[in-house]
């Protein structure tokens, strides 16, 4: 059996300063590459929403939207720790529903901890899933579920006020029992602060490199995204290689050169005549 990471091994970087890395994944093939890569902790983000299902943003993301990928990313999964997001309105209408849904993604899902995004308004909802022993991840900062209230994709913590209460609510989900936090699109400095001040590790989207992790969306890693954002890099351009790879075969297909004999199945020589026979009338 290989040794899973778990919310132990996120404490135990945190205490020897040993950087987290965590990718997203939404399918059994790209999370079982990412796992044999040696990635620590992988994300059914629902960032799923607009990178694999096409919308907008986030807020159309369902519970069993998240729980059909959880379930496919967790099959391929044996030694990265999968933490799945709590989709949109699925911990804001009473802490029952909350730790229903938390508990689905667990149990159905396959999942080893939830994440969900909000500081003080949500953490009665997190004390009530940790209680029923489930691990909860906070996200601050830029929260994409909130696009909304924020006006578009921007940048969160840059004034007194803001700052001050990023920090309070990240101190607040600390208290609150969270393992670890996303920082997403905040200030460098800001992250780093908030990181050092904190015993949980913190987790940087877009929010440099003082942070205890780092996670990006895996479409954007491999270029597949529409298009990169400032936070992201691209590590290969596999949009590229992919669009080659089908322009080839479309090529191909329509000069004859595809498929070959390698490509086919033999039958008896017998039935073949017999068959022929009976074709031809
Ligand atoms: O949904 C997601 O992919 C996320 C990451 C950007 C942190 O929440």
């Amino acid at each position: 059996m290989e040794k899973r990471f778990t919310v132990n091994d996120f404490d135990e970087s945190k205490k020897s300063r040993r950087k987290i890395t965590m990718l997203t994944a939404y399918d059994y093939p790209t999370a079982k590459l990412m796992d044999e890569a040696g990635v620590d902790s992988i994300l059914v983000g629902d960032s799923l929403g607009m990178v694999v299902l096409g919308y907008e943003d986030t807020t159309k993301v369902t519970m069993e939207d998240m729980l059909h990928h959880t379930k496919a990313v967790t099959r391929g999964v044996k030694k990265a720790m999968v933490i799945a997001d709590m989709p949109f309105l699925s911990y804001h209408l009473g802490r029952i529903e909350s730790v229903r849904n938390a508990g689905r993604l667990l149990g159905e899902g396959g999942c080893s901890a939830v994440k969900l995004e909000g500081g003080r308004a949500v953490t009665d909802d997190i004390r009530a899933i940790i209680s029923a022993g489930i691990p909860v991840m906070g996200h601050l900062g830029y929260t994409p579920q909130s696009i909304n209230l924020f006006g578009g994709h921007k940048a969160q913590g840059k004034t007194i006020d803001t700052a001050r209460r990023i920090a309070e609510d990240a101190r607040l989900l600390q208290e609150a029992g969270v393992f670890s936090l996303v920082l997403e699109c905040v200030p460098f400095r800001l992250a780093g602060l908030i990181s050092k001040s904190l015993e949980i590790p913190v987790i940087g989207i877009g929010s440099g490199n003082d942070c205890d992790g780092q996670v990006l969306v895996i479409h954007d890693v491999l270029g597949l995204g529409s298009f990169s954002p400032k936070h992201a890099k691209v590590y290969a351009d596999v949009a590229g290689i992919s669009a080659s790879a089908v322009r080839n075969y479309i090529e191909e297909v329509k000069e004859g050169v595809f498929p070959t004999e390698k490509n086919s199945f033999i039958m008896e020589e017998d039935a073949y005549k017999q068959i022929e026979r009976e074709l031809k009338g």
